[in-house]
């Protein structure tokens, strides 16, 4: 894929669902008692990896458009699968999906691709192993051999990372447990697996006592219902930092999901002095939604320290974290980023995917154990690898936008993961 210099990003670009709703939207209208549809489904291909698992394990599937109908079995009737369980480059599909299936009276094997099968399982397998399912990994990745149990033992599990896929596979577990199973957070992640089990009508409850305590209780029925999946902000937020880096640019982005734990990046350009507008706020699938406007334009920050993004905010905007580093490139004291170790477990080593095509462009960057910081840079076209990783191919994508000359992407066919039509729908707004 090649890239030229842009001038400005003016439109309306359409995004697809929210890749992590979808998910939990799918995986509990499969343990539901009767039919669901979903509207505005994600197309992406680690959604549609969820898809297929569901469909390996007995579950009627409909895809109409982007429109999902999915013939709930209830929380016992999932059949056993007769291969592995493919769950491509996902990880929530294999976390999630790991939890579900611990809490089932058969045996199952999730595997991936390449990527997935190196990223780390063993802060899945001790969880569910204590709530009494046995989970047999491959050193600590995947293929995971799950031979679950009915009922699960509930437990009261401390995260020992900031991980909305761990909680979530502990809570989806709980579903299935005999008692209250209850996951402490110290720092607050994305909380969409709690808004959609309220959703399919199961209580959640959540309490603030040395860090956020959410707990669920085993046995409750799963009400299928029907609902529409707000857009992506993790997609939109391509859009969002190439329109603040090209002065002339105005996108505005519609039904764009802005839940309070994923819009962290909403703020981080506000600070930066990019006008943005939140019109139309509803809620819609148990979810805050708006259209968003931003228009062109940084503005120089006060001081010669670089704009620093660390502690609790990480887990906000862990995925926006390649497209933030893109925007260091054109701060004027530059931008550092703390405290993200693990992105260094994602679809690729972003830590190191980031500093490697960044410096490839010219910009100067130091690499930590735990981030990096990129200081202002003229960025120059070249050759780039994508990693496989969607969020890299469409981060330097936007880096494209901003350089001189060509920029290529190797690879860049991975952006299908998470945003298909990415290329086409890009080209359709830059100026
Ligand atoms: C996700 C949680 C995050 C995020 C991933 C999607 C989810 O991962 O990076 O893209 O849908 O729960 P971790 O839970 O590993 O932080």
């Amino acid at each position: 894929m090649k890239l030229k210099r842009a001038s400005a990003i003016c439109g309306t670009p359409t995004l697809p669902g929210d890749k992590s709703i979808s998910h939990r939207a799918a995986l509990v209208a499969a343990i539901a008692e009767g039919e669901t549809r979903i509207q505005n489904f994600s197309a992406s291909a680690d959604c549609t990896s969820t898809l297929n698992c569901l469909r390996d394990l007995g579950v009627q599937i409909r895809v109409e458009g982007s429109e999902v109908a999915v013939m709930g079995v209830g929380r016992s009737g999932l059949r056993c699968s007769t291969g592995p369980l493919d769950c491509g480059n996902s990880g929530t599909t294999i976390r999630l999906l790991a939890g579900i299936l611990a809490g089932q009276d058969f045996e199952s094997t999730l595997t991936g691709d390449d990527s997935l099968r190196s990223r780390p399982m063993e802060r899945i397998s001790m969880p569910l192993t204590q709530m009494g399912a046995s989970v047999i990994s491959t050193d600590g990745h995947a293929p995971l051999k799950i031979q679950g149990r009915k009922p699960l033992n509930p437990i009261e599990f401390r995260l020992p990372v900031a991980s909305a896929q761990i909680k979530s596979a502990v809570l989806l577990a709980g579903i299935n447990a005999d008692g209250e199973t209850t996951v402490i957070e110290s720092a607050p992640t994305r909380d969409h697996t709690e808004r959609m089990l309220e959703l399919f009508g199961i209580e959640v409850r959540s309490e603030e006592r040395e860090g956020k305590r959410i707990s669920v209780s085993g046995g409750q029925p799963v009400s299928p219902g029907d609902m529409k999946i707000p857009a992506d902000i993790s997609a939109g937020s391509f859009f969002m930092v190439a329109a603040a880096c090209l002065p002339e640019s105005d996108i505005t982005l519609r039904n764009l999901g802005i839940n309070p734990t994923r819009s962290a990046i909403i703020d981080v350009l506000k600070n930066l002095g990019v006008v943005i507008e939140i019109l139309n706020t509803a809620t819609e699938c148990n979810e805050l939604i708006a259209t968003v406007r931003i228009c062109g334009g940084l503005q120089v920050a006060g001081g010669n320290a670089p704009a620093l993004i660390s502690g609790d905010l990480i887990p906000n905007l862990i995925d926006e974290i390649p497209i933030l580093a893109v925007l260091g490139t054109q701060l004027a004291n530059g931008l550092e980023v703390r405290d993200a170790t693990e992105l260094r477990h994602k679809e690729s080593d972003r830590i190191s995917s980031i500093g490697k095509n960044l410096e490839l462009m010219g910009a100067e960057v130091t690499e930590f154990s735990d981030g990096f910081c990129v200081k202002l840079s003229r960025l120059r076209g070249t050759r780039l690898d994508s990693y496989g990783d969607h969020r890299i191919a469409m981060a330097f994508a936007v880096a494209g936008l901003l350089a001189e000359g060509e920029t290529e992407i190797v690879g860049a066919d991975c952006a299908e993961v998470s945003f298909p039509g990415f290329f086409e729908i890009l080209r359709g707004v830059v100026r």
